[in-house]
């Protein structure tokens, strides 16, 4: 028989994911330890009430509320709290004492990353964050070592379980957004006291910095995320797109871009998006996540499968903390993170990409080359235009506040490649203009 030594693990949260991860750790204590070369001693868990009921069957005397004490006695600390506070005063105290941290918490890393970063640098500890960006599926890794020779130009994710559900349940089963997101709140999927964090995009846009900042070595703040959720998002918009060859995704995208001066920079942004029924990502399906990675030499790679869960996400959760242990037993300082490129992150205006525009317009002689031309006047090339209906309806008010004579027919824009900057303006133009009675939709079309 090998004797192992030991290593001292603590965990902090024993919800959906800790419970899981305490579990495994004392399930498969043998076969770890076999895998790592040192024994994984759960020494503690701290929560707020010890006595409350859990989702797996976990010896009462692990249980505590001292984390403070907890995280002194520790070589692994796995932070599965959630939230900033305490858990960032925590994890500063198990960096600071020298202990490798494993956190699932996306909010934490997005808002406070660098702080943290910097000080497990200091002590030469090691802060793994697997679990943080889309729960099972390995992606942090993926980019942190085996695309670190490569060169990422674009990632394009589907990074938020809740939103792809609502969204596929409106394009499969014709559900509302609201009745949808009902659904998804029955299941578990969205948060019930709070959803926003899911369709307004919070939590896709934690994931895009996280994202961001390791593919481009460069610090990405949370706030330098552009974010647009979901909650305008109609039915109608989700028929239209199904019909015209589409599905709509809320996307995280992560790009190098240059911008009207040609400076090089990152662009990290959140918003629902027409992506063509034969990309991959539109095969997405339910509560799945996905990310798509672009790379110079790698050419296109997916990865794919379970986003969230509790047992999902302690998987990545493990597969950390092994590489923890690993490191202790080796020896030697963490590594770094890298932010060496330290680009610009450019304003959403900066972008370039493609849109498709859908206009309730006065039909009348001439209107659409007058439409034509502000899309000409502001750089933006029309490259499809459908009348799709034509009916004499009562006369109703114009964007611009006047009567519209006559009939309206609807028009349907797709554009070449533009600036989200030069398409802003087009649409402001368009919504100032006579013949306009109403922009019914602006969706930008990526991956095509
Ligand atoms: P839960 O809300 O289910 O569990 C949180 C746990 O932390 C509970 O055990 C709670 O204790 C404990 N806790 C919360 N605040 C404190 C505090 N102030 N002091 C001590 N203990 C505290 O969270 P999840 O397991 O769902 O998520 C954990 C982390 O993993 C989050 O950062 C989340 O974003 C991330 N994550 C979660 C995924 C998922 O599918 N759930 C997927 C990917 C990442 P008590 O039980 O006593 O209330
Ligand atoms: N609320 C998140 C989601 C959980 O729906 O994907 C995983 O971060």
């Amino acid at each position: 028989m090998i004797e192992y030594r030991t290593l001292k693990v603590a965990l902090l949260g024993a919800g959906s994911v800790g419970s899981q991860v305490a579990k495994l750790l004392i399930d498969h204590a043998d076969e770890l330890a076999a895998r790592v070369g040192a024994g994984l001693e759960l020494i503690g868990i701290a929560v707020r009430d010890p006595d409350a009921p859990r989702r797996a069957d976990l010896p009462r005397e692990l249980f505590t509320t001292d984390a403070h004490s907890l995280i002194l006695s520790a070589d692994i600390v796995i932070e599965l709290m959630g939230g900033i506070d305490p858990a960032r005063e925590q994890v500063l105290l198990a960096l600071t004492s020298g202990a490798d941290v494993v956190t699932g918490n996306k909010a934490l890393l997005a808002e406070h990353g660098p702080e943290l970063f910097a000080a497990a640098e200091q002590v030469g500890a090691q802060l793994y964050y697997e679990a943080a960006v889309a729960g099972a599926i390995p992606i942090i890794r993926p980019l942190h070592d085996s695309l670190a020779g490569d060169r990422v130009q674009r990632i394009l994710g589907i990074v938020n379980g809740t939103t792809n559900f609502i969204l596929d349940r409106m394009d499969v089963a014709g559900d509302s957004l609201e009745s949808a997101l009902e659904v998804a709140t029955e299941l578990g999927y969205a948060e019930r006291s709070d959803p926003s964090a899911d369709v307004e995009g919070f939590d896709a846009a934690a994931k895009a910095a996280i994202l961001a900042g390791l593919a481009f070595h460069t610090t990405v703040p949370l706030s330098a995320v552009h974010r647009e959720g979901i909650t305008d998002i109609t039915k109608e918009q989700v028929d239209a797109a199904r019909a015209a060859g589409y599905v709509i995704k809320l996307l995280a995208i992560c790009e190098r871009v240059t911008d009207g001066e040609g400076r090089e920079g990152v662009s990290a942004r959140v918003y629902p998006a027409l992506v063509p029924r034969e990309h991959p990502l539109a095969a997405v399906r339910g509560v799945h996540n996905a990310v798509f990675v672009q790379a110079a030499a790698a050419g296109d790679l997916m990865f794919y499968g379970a986003g969230a869960g509790g047992l999902q996400t302690a998987s990545a959760v493990l597969g950390d903390v092994v590489s923890a242990a690993r490191r202790h037993v080796v020896g030697g300082p963490g590594v770094a993170e890298s932010t060496h490129a330290d680009l610009p992150v450019l304003d959403v205006g900066a972008v370039r990409t493609r849109y498709q525009i859908t206009l309730r317009v006065t039909d009348v002689p001439g209107v659409l080359s007058r439409i034509a031309a502000v899309f000409a006047a502001h750089h933006v090339s029309v490259e499809t235009l459908t009348q799709t209906v034509a009916r004499v309806d009562e006369a109703m008010p114009s964007e611009s506040g006047e009567e519209a004579a006559s009939g309206t027919a609807t028009l349907v824009i797709g554009t070449h490649t533009a600036f989200e900057s030069a398409l802003a303006a087009t649409v402001d133009a368009l919504r100032d203009s006579d013949e306009v009675v109403t922009v019914t939709s602006v969706l930008r079309v990526e991956g095509a």
